[in-house]
């Protein structure tokens, strides 16, 4: 059985929708929730479910990211995880620990890889006239929001869409993307997943 560690930063609905699809014939459990925020809304759902939950604060290593990520590390070895799943995690990762788990990690980025890496990706969208949108699940490298992609779910924009109505009309997509990439991915199938 295959033991996900998932990290959050926000309210963690797609934590959540990866924790429900893991159960039955899945081949992987959730083993931990962890957040760099204290305050995040995800760990009150992620401790309601039974997970074992972690805090490591970035704030008190500003600016040394590599000594938040030796904490980290040390954190999240105490539950040995195989694979870990950025799911609205909002701290870039050196690539001292991207190289530990070179295979191993998976992030959802909410755009159309390569296009709109980094932040504010509808707004992006939606001032460059595009008309269709989406998320990308990908393995995580040194470098941002570049790795390999391993699914990908379109959403049309429409013409009254706002970077909040179409961020919703993409998670929705998020949140069936990212379970059905995972399942794949656990069972050893790397083969890109594209929805619809
Ligand atoms: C989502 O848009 C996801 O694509 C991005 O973080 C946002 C919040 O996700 N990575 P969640 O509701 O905290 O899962």
């Amino acid at each position: 059985m295959t033991r996900v560690a998932l990290f959050i930063s926000g309210g963690g609905s797609n934590m959540l929708s990866l924790v429900e699809s893991m159960t039955g014939d899945h081949p992987a459990r959730p083993c931990l929730v962890l957040s760099n925020r204290a305050d995040a809304g995800g760990l009150a759902k992620a401790e309601a479910l039974g997970i074992a939950t972690e805090v490591v604060d970035h704030r008190p290593h500003k600016g040394d990211r590599a000594a938040f990520e030796t904490e980290l590390q040390s954190v999240l070895m105490r539950h040995s995880p195989d694979l870990i799943c950025l799911a609205g995690f909002m701290r870039v990762l050196t690539e001292g620990f991207t190289s530990q788990w070179e295979g191993r990690m998976l992030n959802i980025h909410p755009s159309l890889l390569p296009k709109y890496k980094g932040l504010h990706t509808h707004q992006r969208a939606l001032d460059a006239g595009d008309t269709e949108a989406g998320c990308t699940v990908h393995e995580v490298t040194a470098k941002l929001d570049d790795g390999p992609i391993l699914g990908q779910a379109r959403v049309p924009v429409e013409a009254d869409d706002t970077a909040e109505t179409l961020a919703a009309r993409v998670l929705a997509q998020e949140h069936i993307l990212y379970p059905a990439v995972l399942k794949r991915f656990v069972s050893g199938d790397k083969t890109p997943l594209y929805l619809p």
